[in-house]
């Protein structure tokens, strides 16, 4: 069971970090300047794109931290039952979970959601499917195991986020 659990997480860490720098680096004071959107502020029958929300500056770092927490991983695996993480497949999980998040901001304001307004279960697992879906240009990714992450995914999401609006991050607890 909990080895089923590390294994999970072992290999989604790219993603989550990716994800969460991507989230955190919008209250770095000195990159505050740097949030030209990567819709470039463009819309689309009447709506944006993609939104305030998804910025080039959250997009590279984030992609630049899981990919560099994945180049850790592939140098320092404490257990072998761990899975083996490359640079190319954190980089991967990365930029899909990336792209996850945009499209289903793409999605959100297609059906007249605004930046910010959250759909239960598309919020929380967007950057997870992003990911898989990427890794799996490299590896015969394990279904099973997508099931287990975005298991873990859902509560982890919910604790983060508070975390994150108590120490200021976010706005709203959710
Ligand atoms: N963020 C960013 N660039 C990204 C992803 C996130 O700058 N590629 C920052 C933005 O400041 C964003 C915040 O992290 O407002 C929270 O991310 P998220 O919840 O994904 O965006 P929302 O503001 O909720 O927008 P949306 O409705 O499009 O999901
Ligand atoms: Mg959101």
């Amino acid at each position: 069971m909990w080895g089923i659990l590390l294994k999970a997480v072992w290999f989604i860490l790219p993603a989550y970090v990716a994800n969460s720098v991507a989230i955190d680096v919008s209250v770095v004071p000195f990159l505050k300047r740097f949030n030209t959107p990567v819709d470039f502020g463009r819309s689309w029958w009447g709506k944006r794109i993609l939104g305030d929300g998804k910025t080039w500056r959250g997009l590279i770092a984030g992609v630049i931290s899981g990919t560099s927490v994945g180049f850790l991983q592939s140098i320092f695996r404490p257990d072998s039952i761990l899975p083996i993480m490359s640079v190319k497949l954190a980089f991967l999980l990365s930029l899909g979970a990336l792209l996850g998040d945009m499209g289903a901001s793409f999605l959100k304001r297609r059906s007249g959601f605004e930046r910010g307004e959250v759909i239960p279960f598309l919020d929380q697992l967007d950057y997870i499917v992003g990911a898989f879906f990427f890794a799996w240009i490299i590896i015969p990714v394990d279904f099973n195991m997508f099931i287990v992450v975005a298991i873990v995914t859902l509560p982890l999401h919910v604790i983060s986020n508070i975390v994150a609006w108590a120490l200021k991050i976010k706005k709203v607890p959710w």
